[in-house]
């Protein structure tokens, strides 16, 4: 946790942007898993954290815009309690700890809110995404659980995304602390990817780092020979002589800060001509984003000059062909890279997405495109200091997509269909960072950059 006055500013400013009515922050529950006692690890809502830094269920935290007053709904424990969890702070000292002055019953939030509600008072909150929470907040707003994403309050999302999306100092040494972590995770999977492994063990034992350094993962993690399948949670092959390892996993630190890398490696230790020819361009991709990436530059645009570069270096390798410009204008490199170069990181490995994508990576200042590959960019926006993203660039041969896009025509004049049949066993290799966005221009996330030049990944499998 972060000092109180972190969570009383933050607060105080959301207040102000909000100008007037009731911010409802809900706080998660546990969820089960299989019966009611049993449940997944919990996660706090981020949203909740960031504003009110408790990391316990069964929360809520209001903020009165018009009075400037702050209350933390919560229960304080029964002795039964205590006999299964032991002594708990109570509700008011958690309150204490994170600025808030006032903390009532978790019941008493229900006549809070009606009274607010009969006087007129504007509620806002954000859209649910855990059917608890749905249930609650319809529940004690009145509003259909179909009808709540629509009455969601969009001043709220655009006045936290405005705080949230620029990193402070505290945060950034804990996303460096997740990124740490992340490290180790990757340098152990490449010191230990051997012909025969099953790849469960690699991932079980990756896993296990996060968890013993910290919260656990950031998202399920993707280990896999199929690296063509973009999120690959499969982990039944055996690592097989000749295939690529794609490997993309992050962190969740103890402050649920999180890291996010990817790096694909010769399953045999060394890569062939062909998959160093592939995976050069991958490499220099992921270079040039870090060169162009900085203050006053739109991410969209590092994603057009990925594609350039992809276009250029693909249609050297004689797999596109035509002009390089009306390639990129078509679209046609996203047949090799159907995904955004990057989204926001955070709290949430996809940070605020929760929110709605275009709120978070795009703003009032740009519009999502329609366009194939361009459309799935989850970061567009112009960027400032203090953002953190992730520069992920990725060249994949989808035999299916491949087919479709021959059988239909698609961007026929810009891919060679027919060179790309010596493909459709290659994989996919996707090279991820994670990037602090700084005055002058950007700097890699965590201390050491994970081994990302053939020879560095080569030389790491080998030590
Ligand atoms: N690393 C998973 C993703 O960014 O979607
Ligand atoms: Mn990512």
């Amino acid at each position: 946790m972060f000092p109180k006055r972190v969570y009383s500013t933050r607060r105080a400013l959301l207040a102000k942007d909000i100008e007037s009515g009731i911010i409802l922050i809900p706080g998660n529950s546990e969820a089960p898993s299989n019966y009611p006692g049993n449940c997944y690890k919990f996660r706090q809502d981020s949203t909740f954290l960031y504003f009110f830094g408790l990391n316990d269920p069964d929360f809520a935290g209001v903020i009165d815009a018009d009075k400037g007053e702050e209350i933390l709904f919560g229960n304080d424990v029964s002795i039964d309690d205590i006999i299964w969890m032991g002594p708990q702070t109570s509700v008011a000292k958690k309150a204490d700890s994170v600025g808030v002055k006032k903390s009532k019953k978790f019941s008493d939030l229900a006549k809070y809110l009606a009274a607010a509600i009969k006087a007129g008072r504007k509620i806002h909150y954000i859209a649910p995404y855990r059917y608890q929470t749905k249930i609650l907040l319809s529940e004690l707003l009145g509003i259909p659980i179909g009808a709540l994403q629509k009455n969601s309050s969009e001043k709220l999302i655009k006045a936290v995304v405005s705080q949230r999306i620029i990193k402070d100092k505290y945060e950034i040494e804990e996303i460096d602390k997740a990124c740490n972590i992340g490290y180790a995770m990757h340098l152990f999977v490449m010191q230990n990817c051997k012909v025969g492994v099953p790849e469960q063990q690699l991932a079980g034992m990756m896993d296990g780092i996060a968890m013993s350094q910290g919260a656990g993962v950031s998202f399920a993690t993707i280990l896999s020979q199929h690296g063509e399948t973009l999120h690959n949670h499969d982990h039944s092959g055996i690592i097989t002589k000749g295939k690529l390892l794609t490997v993309d996993a992050g962190a969740e630190n103890n402050n649920n800060y999180c890291s996010d890398f990817t790096r694909t490696m010769p399953c045999s230790g060394k890569f062939t001509t062909k998959q160093k020819e592939i995976y050069q361009i991958v490499c220099d991709a992921n270079n040039l984003a870090l060169e162009l990436a900085k203050p006053g530059v739109a991410y969209f645009d590092v994603h057009v000059a990925v594609y350039r570069l992809f276009a250029e270096r693909l249609k050297a390798l004689g797999l596109m062909k035509g002009d390089v410009d009306e390639a990129v204008e078509a679209g046609a490199p996203a047949l090799f890279m159907p995904h955004g170069l990057g989204h926001n990181m955070g709290l949430d490995v996809h940070d605020m997405e929760n929110y709605g994508e275009d709120y978070v990576g795009y703003g009032s200042a740009a519009k999502r495109s329609k366009k194939f590959g361009y459309r799935s960019l989850r970061m567009a926006r112009k960027l400032v200091p203090g953002n953190v993203i992730t520069d992920e660039p990725g060249i994949y041969f989808i035999p299916a997509l491949i087919e479709k896009w021959k059988k239909e025509k698609t961007c026929a004049q810009f891919i060679n269909f027919s060179k790309l049949k010596e493909y459709y066993d290659f994989g996919g290799i996707r090279l991820e960072d994670d990037v602090l966005i700084t005055k002058t221009g950007n700097r890699l996330l965590g201390s050491k950059r994970l081994p990302i030049t053939v020879k560095e990944v080569e030389e790491a499998m080998r030590g």
